[in-house]
């Protein structure tokens, strides 16, 4: 685990990881730099992981510094590496349904649903938000259980009319209760990927819990959800990574 600077919401998620690991028995290293390391400190580190026989697995923690190219970055990592799957192979992988790792979150989301006997093959299944890390992989999965994708976003017109077809509703803003009970269907598995601190410190979702539960059939809450899940799912790919890098040794 690579993080650089000291962003209070990534530290949480390293140590929650850090602590995921040791839990499992996996073995970890954390690497801690200051905020104005530099894009070719940053790359020689990635560099000598790669490199690293004993590493399976690299996570650098979003976001970096401003001054250092996050693309630049992620397409360093070696993608057998590449446990939170952002490498553009991986990326790929994701497209063509034939892939090693799926990105934690949206694999937590599906592993979510499948726990619960939900089937997706036939459902309408609106995402909203079009990020790299979420939205658009969640998409792609989604897809790939048959289920039919709308992907909704910032500039979607009359977005209620979307989200109130969803059978599966998947949000992903980073806006704090920015879908409420009036845009759900009566009965539809909501599932609420934000964490957003708010003024009085308090963490809340994308959805508004109390309205949204009223209507909804299913929903996941904020905390206690997805993010359990997305760090259950990066001891996963961790696990798979070794497995591919076994002929490494
Ligand atoms: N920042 C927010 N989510 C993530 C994630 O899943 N992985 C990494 N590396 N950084 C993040």
């Amino acid at each position: 685990m690579v993080i650089v600077g000291d962003d209070p919401a990534s530290r949480v998620y390293v140590n929650n990881k850090k602590k995921a690991c040791a839990e499992c028995g996996i073995y970890s290293e954390e690497y801690a730099l200051p905020e104005e390391t530099t894009q070719e400190e940053l790359l020689s580190l990635i560099d000598t992981l790669n490199k690293k026989s004993d590493i399976s697995g690299i996570l650098v923690q979003l976001p970096v510094p401003k001054h250092i190219d996050e693309t630049t970055i992620i397409n360093a990592i070696d993608p057998k590496k590449d446990v939170d799957a952002f490498h553009p192979i991986n990326v790929g992988k994701i497209m063509v349904g034939n892939f090693d790792f799926v990105p934690c979150t949206p694999a937590g989301v599906m592993e979510l649903i499948k726990e619960s006997g939900i089937e997706i093959s036939g459902k309408e299944c609106v995402v909203v938000g079009r990020s790299n890390i979420v939205g658009k992989p969640q998409a792609m999965l989604l897809l790939h259980q048959n289920g039919t994708v709308t992907i909704c976003h910032s500039r979607t017109k009359d977005l209620k009319e979307h989200t109130k077809k969803a059978d599966i509703l998947v949000v992903a803003v980073g806006i704090p209760n920015f879908v409420t009970g009036d845009m759900i269907k009566e009965g539809a598995v909501v599932i609420d990927v934000g964490i957003n601190r708010l003024e009085n410190k308090k963490l809340c979702g994308d959805v508004e819990f109390e309205s949204a539960e009223k209507v909804a059939g299913a929903i996941t809450p904020v905390p206690g959800g997805v993010g359990p899940m997305t760090i259950a799912m990066l001891m996963k790919n961790t696990v798979k990574a070794a497995e591919l890098n076994k002929t490494h040794k």
